[in-house]
């Protein structure tokens, strides 16, 4: 996977992991979890110490996804969501929302202690911090109501604009990397081993068969679109985030609420200061680390970047994962997925509760996840996302006129018209031209440039590629190369 020079995060700065064997020939096993990243690892964890026997297939490396691209806080603060999710789903549904959250937060603190496991663990508070005093107060009352242990602060710790924040107390942060390496350890993974189609309980890969008794996805975003239709239930955001060198220390972590919030954790001497988020696929100004740059030497000046990277996540509609059957008529096939910005509990909560559905064993939370659950809030996604839709996934061959490709500056990628129809352009720095098709191999919509990335991104359910048509992320399987 090819990245734009300097786009690397702390933790892949901090912790290179140790590369594993590819599947070599055919495997029987009881389960199959696909997808290597943390909710992948953590589910084969607790299926392992279950009894059962699990092997992780991973394409590329364990945490190469999006776990080496997120914060890694580890809370069941999601933002200020409690007065609304008593609101919009009732506060049963509401408290256990939030306590699968809060176990997940005290699971991962276990795991560390008695697998003694050295991944810079801190147990700390987490805030949100807001304009709007009243809305912070309802929230703390909401919380309260759901049996959370939270109060309203009045002054905080870093240097925002703010009424003040709701404080969570005894939350978590660490160093993701770390800790999916020590876990791994302990499991059956095999990298390279890119599951291409699954039958039943048949997944073909390139180095050989696996059969399973149950299957996992694990993949961030389902690949599978038909059945399921995860595509059409949920669309996927990015979040850039920098790591700030001297720029003083945080006890707790923070996120803002709104459009415009800044997120802020300490990882040893940096301040990780994380915004700018937006649907993929609409970022066709860019501009998106210049503007966090811009922040930080505002809110800490004389702060130097020592990193900057990029996140993305999946959003459903009505704001809960999606974990468990993944549709009515595969009964071997689990999903986890639609974890929105807080992937480290979420992923805790599909690994308890998939390993509970698996062993047969009741789970509280069962249905507060299931995705089977139909809300009437995916209706207008549905809609959107099919209206950004457009036809015809045949291989297109191009002839870029060579004045348009000489106009285009050096270090540019743009869409542009030639006499058989739209395609992607982009001209490195030395003046090389690489050409793209822009009709996304997922389901045909038209790609867009992020001119921050140097990538061609997907508006409709988030797939991305490289200038050079390489496939970056899911749910599309195939890259845009035009040769
Ligand atoms: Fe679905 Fe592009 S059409 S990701």
């Amino acid at each position: 996977m090819e990245s734009v020079t300097g786009i690397e995060s702390i933790w892949n700065k901090t912790c290179k992991i140790e590369r594993k064997s590819a599947l070599n020939g055919d495997i029987k096993t009881d389960v199959a979890v696909i997808g290597g990243g943390m909710a992948g690892i953590l589910t084969a964890y607790q299926l392992e110490r279950a009894g059962v026997h699990t092997v992780v297939l991973e394409a590329e490396q364990i945490g190469g996804g999006q776990t080496k691209n997120t914060t890694a806080k580890i809370t069941c603060q999601h933002g200020l969501f409690c007065r609304t999710f008593i609101e919009k789903k009732g506060k049963e549904t509401a408290r256990l929302y939030v306590q699968a959250n809060q176990d997940a937060v005290e699971e991962y603190k276990r795991i560390i202690c008695q697998e003694q496991i050295d991944c810079d663990l801190r147990v700390s508070d987490a805030y949100v911090y807001s304009r709007d005093k009243e809305k912070l107060e309802q929230e703390t009352e909401a919380a309260g109501e759901l049996g959370i242990n939270a109060s309203f602060e009045k002054q905080i710790e870093i240097p925002v604009e703010c009424a003040g924040a709701v404080r969570f107390r005894d939350q978590a942060e660490f160093h993701p990397l770390k800790f999916i390496e020590a876990l791994a350890k302990k499991l059956t993974v095999y990298e390279d081993t890119p599951a291409k189609e699954v039958e039943g309980n048949r997944i073909m890969t390139p180095c050989g068969k696996v059969m399973a008794g149950k299957i996992v996805f694990a993949t961030h975003f389902p690949f599978i679109n038909f059945p399921g239709l995860y595509f059409a239930r949920m669309h996927q955001e990015r979040s850039y985030v920098i790591a700030l060198e001297n720029a003083g220390r945080l006890n707790g972590m923070y996120i803002g609420d709104g459009e415009e919030a800044l997120s802020f954790r300490q990882y040893d001497r940096y301040i990780l200061l994380g915004g700018q988020g937006h649907r993929t696929g609409e970022n066709r100004e860019g501009g998106r680390y210049i503007r966090l740059k811009e922040k930080a030497a505002e809110l800490y000046p004389g702060s130097r970047t020592a990193a900057c990277w990029s996140a993305q996540d999946c959003i459903t509609a009505d704001s809960i994962p999606f974990i468990g059957g993944y549709a009515g008529d595969c009964p071997d096939w689990l999903v986890a997925t639609g974890f929105q910005k807080w992937g480290m509990s979420s992923a805790m909560v599909s690994a308890l509760l998939i390993r509970d559905i698996i062993c047969g064993t009741a789970n509280p939370y069962e249905k507060v996840f299931d995705p089977s659950r139909f809300s009437a809030e995916e209706i207008p996604q549905l809609i959107k996302d099919g209206g950004n839709a457009v036809k015809g996934l045949a291989k297109r061959i191009f002839h870029i006129p060579d004045e348009t490709a000489a106009a285009l500056e050096r270090g540019h990628g743009a869409v542009v018209e030639t006499s058989q129809g739209k395609a992607g352009v982009y001209k490195t720095e030395e003046g090389e031209i690489f050409q793209v098709d822009i009709v996304c191999p997922h389901l045909g919509c038209e790609l867009t440039w992020n001119p921050d990335e140097r990538t061609w991104d997907c508006p409709c359910h988030g797939s991305r590629f490289d200038y050079r048509g390489n496939l970056l992320e899911g749910p599309a399987q195939e890259g845009i190369r035009h040769e």
